[in-house]
Formats: structure tokens, C-alpha cells, sequence
């Protein structure tokens, strides 16, 4: 590679790597606020044998809650190192097992949101795939409907996975009831760089990144249609 679009290909990297940081790096800062709250309101009785006990398994399991997060800091940097190399190592599994990854990293958040969760896995096919980037995707796109939900501060919010087999292919659709993309929208949320919340810090590369993983790295399909009170992400890979 030339020096120039090897400097791009770096800062595109850091750039993703940036992305990614943040959902688990808002969970740490929760979690430690949590740890700091919990200590300071003397919620545990000290004097006694139970409330040791207590105070004690409650700082193990936050403990082991930022422990985990820190390693999926960790992970998320290999996966961008190899991100555009191509002697990675595929991952042979059923698609159930990276989205329910992905819920590991982002269930506590959508519950702290109240927003509902409803799975429906029927794929029972082998796919071969960089699991880690499918990780990534899944999140980026459970984490746009987050974003929205938040902003419109709406009540019954409602995310559902699902996951079928086609003949020799497997398709994932993850809707959700936040409200539809405006039509002359819907043809840039790919793009790089497209935000719709700029004035939030919104960088516009999740999805930009997402198509990449989905449509170079594993030559599958990614597309977002509105239907019923929102959006549909749906997500096409080869079966193997
Ligand atoms: N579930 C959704 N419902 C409505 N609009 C969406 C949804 N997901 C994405 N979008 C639109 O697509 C745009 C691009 O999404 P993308 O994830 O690439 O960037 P972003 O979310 O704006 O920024 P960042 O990911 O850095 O926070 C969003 O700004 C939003 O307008
Ligand atoms: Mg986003």
C-alpha cells in the first residue's frame, strides 16, 4: 500500500475503533458510578456478618461486570488491527451465537432503558463468519434504535431480533418501533460521515462500517426498510 492510503486506512481504523470504545465505555462509567453510589449511601450494614457478605458479592459481580467490558475494549482493538487483512480466521457457528454475544455486551443498557427485548431464533444453519465484526454490526444497529428511543424519550420501546433460513442463505431482521427513516434519507445512512445527530456527536460510521463488514468482508447483504411504526435492519449471509 502507498504511504497516503495507508495513513487513510489508519485513521479509518482509529475511527472505528473510537466508535466501538464507546458503548462499553459508557457501561464502565455506570457501573463504576453504581460502585461509588452503593459506597457512599451506606446502603450495606457493616456491623454485621450479612451486610459484610452482601457488600462483598455486590463489589465481586460490578467488579467482574467492568472486567468484562475491559476485555471487549481489548478485543474490539484486534478486531480493528485485522480488520483489512485477509488471513483472519473465520468463525464456523449457527448466527444465534454472535447476537447473543452482542446482548451480553448491551442487554443491561437496553434494560436500564426500558426497552424490550423479544428474540426469535428459527436459523439453524452453519455460517462461516469473522464472528467479532458481526458482533460489531449487530451492536452498531441495536445501539442507532437506542438512540432514537432515547431521544424521543418513548415508552413502550420495542426491539425484535429475528432469524430464519432461506435456501442457501441465512437472514437476520432487527426491528424496531422508533419511528420510520425519512424517505430522502434512507438512500445515505450507508454513506460515511451521514449523521442525523451531529449535534450529539454522531459520527455517521456505524452503519458506513457495518456495510463493509457485511458486504466486503463476507459478501452478504445489509439494507434498512421502514415498516409497521419503524425500521427493519435486515442482514443476508451465505450459508457455508
Ligand atoms: N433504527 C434507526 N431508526 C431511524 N434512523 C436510523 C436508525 N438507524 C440509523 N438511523 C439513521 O442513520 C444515520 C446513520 O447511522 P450511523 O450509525 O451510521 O451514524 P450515527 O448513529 O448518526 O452516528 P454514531 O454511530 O457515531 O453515533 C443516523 O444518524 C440516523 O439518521
Ligand atoms: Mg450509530
Amino acid at each position: 500500500m502507498e504511504i497516503q492510503s495507508r495513513f487513510a486506512a489508519m485513521g479509518e481504523m482509529l475511527n472505528m475503533i473510537a466508535h466501538q470504545w464507546r458503548q462499553p465505555l459508557a457501561s464502565i462509567g455506570t457501573v463504576s458510578f453504581n460502585l461509588k453510589y452503593k459506597l457512599l449511601s451506606g446502603k450495606f450494614d457493616l456491623e454485621t456478618k450479612k451486610g459484610r457478605d452482601e457488600q462483598l458479592s455486590f463489589f465481586s459481580k460490578k467488579l467482574d461486570e467492568i472486567e468484562f467490558y475491559v476485555q471487549n475494549l481489548t478485543t474490539t482493538i484486534d478486531d480493528f488491527r485485522n480488520f483489512y487483512k485477509t488471513d483472519k480466521t473465520l468463525t464456523n457457528t449457527t448466527i444465534e451465537n454472535p447476537i447473543k454475544n452482542t446482548l451480553k455486551i448491551i442487554q443491561k443498557d437496553l434494560q436500564t432503558n426500558n426497552i424490550d427485548i423479544k428474540l426469535d431464533f428459527k436459523s439453524q444453519s452453519n455460517i462461516k463468519i469473522y464472528k467479532n465484526e458481526i458482533v460489531h454490526v449487530i451492536l452498531n444497529i441495536l445501539k442507532n434504535a437506542q438512540d432514537k428511543f432515547l431521544e424521543k424519550k418513548m415508552k413502550n420501546a420495542k426491539i425484535e431480533i429475528s432469524t430464519k433460513d432461506l435456501e442457501k442463505s441465512i437472514k437476520i431482521d432487527i426491528y424496531d418501533n422508533g419511528g420510520k427513516i425519512k424517505d430522502e434519507n434512507l438512500d445515505f445512512i450507508f454513506e460515511p460521515y451521514f449523521s442525523t445527530k451531529k449535534e450529539k456527536n454522531g459520527t455517521g460510521i456505524g452503519l458506513y462500517m457495518s456495510k463493509i463488514i457485511i458486504e466486503n468482508n463476507h459478501h452478504g447483504k445489509i439494507y434498512a426498510t421502514n415498516i409497521k411504526e419503524g425500521v427493519c435492519f435486515s442482514i443476508i449471509l451465505d450459508c457455508m
